[in-house]
């Protein structure tokens, strides 16, 4: 079997101390917002990767299309002896992308769910025998320091995960992947388009409410850590498309007028009936977009390939 290492970037209770600063924010602001990244506990992600097989949910199946198609192109584009990736969950698209590159040395799987690193890592290290699997917990948010490992670097960040950064973050989030980009590497990004609102509605607010458990799962994540007593039963998931910023918004409704104790936080949070909390903001791109959001943090849209039906883009692009 492979070595798989796992590393934590951040130091003792780093997590809880950013939970708590992001719960503080969040509830005490107008309008009230959590960050989606608290969504990902071990369940969390188990809910995902439930979202991820639904008959509404086409990204996942949109962009393992494209990877099956492409995956021999990207991996002679980039010759990639290592490759990085950012938000990679159970990392199962990119298998596809592993068996295409053939001269991989080191794969680094980053996120903050330690118990999809572990699963996916160690199943990968056992199925390709002598690649180094060298997980990373850490907020792809921060500034991040990656292992030295052979180049050329091919840093991928799928599942149109970037489109839940708002514009500003995804300004500074591209600058820095821009800054882990050495001459010869390159960044393969997944973004969902602009498409029919109907689909897009229906992707986030599936008939069987696995959408809706994943949206509540947030409540009880900060019910466990941080001893509130959010009743997740009383709020309602709710999906919504926003064509001024192009992009989906989850949100929780407070069914009924209700307080919710956050003794971590010595705080009391008050919703009005019908208050809505902001859960996650999906956006949705266009290539001019995504060329000149690219552009913008020094990097140039090399390939762009898309589905049959253009519903998802992945694009290849390298340091100017
Ligand atoms: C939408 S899922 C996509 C998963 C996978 N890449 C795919 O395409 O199916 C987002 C992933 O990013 C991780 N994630 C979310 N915010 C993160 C952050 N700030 N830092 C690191 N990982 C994060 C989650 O744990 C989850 O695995």
């Amino acid at each position: 079997m492979s070595p798989f290492h796992l590393t934590r970037t951040l130091p003792e209770d780093a997590a809880g101390a950013a939970l708590r600063a992001d719960v503080h924010a969040g509830l005490t602001g107008s309008p009230k917002t959590l960050p989606p990244k608290w969504f990902y506990d071990a369940r969390g992600s188990e809910l995902f990767e439930e979202i991820t097989a639904l008959p509404e949910y086409y990204p996942t199946r949109a962009e393992r299309e494209i990877l099956l198609a492409r995956a021999d192109e990207i991996a002679a584009a980039s010759g990639a002896r290592t490759l990085v990736e950012l938000g990679s969950g159970s990392s199962a698209k990119t298998r596809h992308l592993i068996a295409a590159l053939t001269g991989l040395h080191t794969y680094v799987p980053v996120d903050v769910s330690e118990s999809a690193l572990t699963g996916a890592g160690r199943a990968l290290a056992a199925e390709r025998p002598g690649l180094d699997v060298h997980a990373l917990v850490a907020d792809f948010t921060a500034r991040l320091t990656l292992p030295d490992t052979p180049g050329p670097r091919l840093v991928a960040f799928l599942g149109g995960t970037v489109g839940n950064l708002l514009p500003a973050e995804r300004a500074a989030f591209l600058a820095s992947v821009r800054a882990l980009l050495a001459p010869g590497d390159a960044l393969l990004l997944g973004t969902d388009l602009v498409k029919d609102e109907r689909v897009l509605v229906r992707a986030y607010d599936d008939a069987a409410g696995v959408t809706a458990a994943f949206n509540k799962n947030v409540l009880s994540v900060v019910n466990r850590e941080l001893g509130a007593d959010f009743d997740p039963d009383a709020f309602d998931h709710v999906a919504l498309w926003n064509s001024g910023h192009e992009w989906i918004e989850m949100r929780l409704r407070a069914r009924t007028a209700q307080s919710v104790k956050i003794p971590a936080l010595e705080l009391v949070v008050d919703f009005a009936e019908g208050e809505e909390l902001r859960t996650e903001v999906s956006a949705k791109f266009r290539q001019e977009g995504v060329r000149a959001e690219l552009a913008a943090a020094g990097l140039e849209l090399a390939r762009w390939w898309t589905d049959a039906e253009a519903r998802f883009a992945l694009s290849l692009s390298v340091a100017r």
